[in-house]
């Protein structure tokens, strides 16, 4: 009998201290809202204009983004491959002002006013760049994957060639007037950047050569 009424005791005691908690809570005053603090959020990136295959395009791009990834994530031009991203395989490369560039690594925003020409604006309309038909005639590929690298780089390759710049394995650098033999040793050192890993060097070398002699 004595334990059940302490047993009703402290149940009293409980539900009386739950309704005191309770009670306590319901009064505690309101926090006070706090205002939303304006937040000022950083530019997102830089406004430039870049001139691509005779176009331009206004684009508003972070400084850390490569013309590589402007092409074919912004503008659509796949045909720029991502090889190695990292300036070593040569498959992204295209042309600036003639002149070949790894444009994995060349940040878009520094080339506002250059003329940006991919392997999508080689040809004239639906006639193919002498490079380009001299990479069919000769099977200068096989899978395709550098091949755009390798076109453009030929193209300004060829460039430098008929401009005189010597390369490394160059004979006779004295005698800039006489124009530079093209030889096989010549076509592998300047071409040297762009890798191909299906091998189609042997195609490669000899559609550089077909062109070059077509000149
Ligand atoms: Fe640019 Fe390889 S992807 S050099
Ligand atoms: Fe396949 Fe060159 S053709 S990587």
């Amino acid at each position: 009998m004595i334990n059940r009424l302490k047993r009703r005791k402290f149940g009293q005691l409980m539900f009386l201290s739950t309704l005191i908690t309770m009670v306590s809570d319901r009064l505690k005053p309101a926090k006070a809202q706090q205002p939303t603090p304006e937040v000022s959020l950083p530019a997102q990136g830089a406004e430039v204009v870049l001139n691509i295959n005779g176009t331009e395009h206004n684009l508003t791009i972070e400084p850390r983004v490569t013309i590589l990834d402007v092409l074919r994530e912004r503008i659509g031009l796949t045909g720029s491959k991502k090889g190695c991203n990292h300036g070593q395989c040569g498959a992204c490369t295209v042309l600036v002002d003639g002149r070949r560039i790894n444009s994995c690594l060349a940040l878009a925003v520094q080339y506002e006013g250059a003329e940006i020409t991919t392997i999508e604006g080689l040809a004239s309309g639906e006639e193919l760049h002498p490079v380009q038909t001299a990479f069919i005639n000769n099977e200068g590929f096989q899978c395709g994957y550098c091949t755009s690298g390798q076109i453009c780089s030929a193209v300004a390759m060829l460039d430098e060639v008929a401009a005189g710049d010597a390369s490394i394995v160059t004979e006779n650098i004295i005698d800039l007037d006489t124009p530079l033999e093209l030889t096989d040793m010549e076509i592998r050192e300047r071409m040297s950047g762009n890798l191909c890993r299906c091998g189609a060097y042997p195609g490669i070398v000899a559609a550089v050569k077909e062109v070059a002699s077509s000149e």
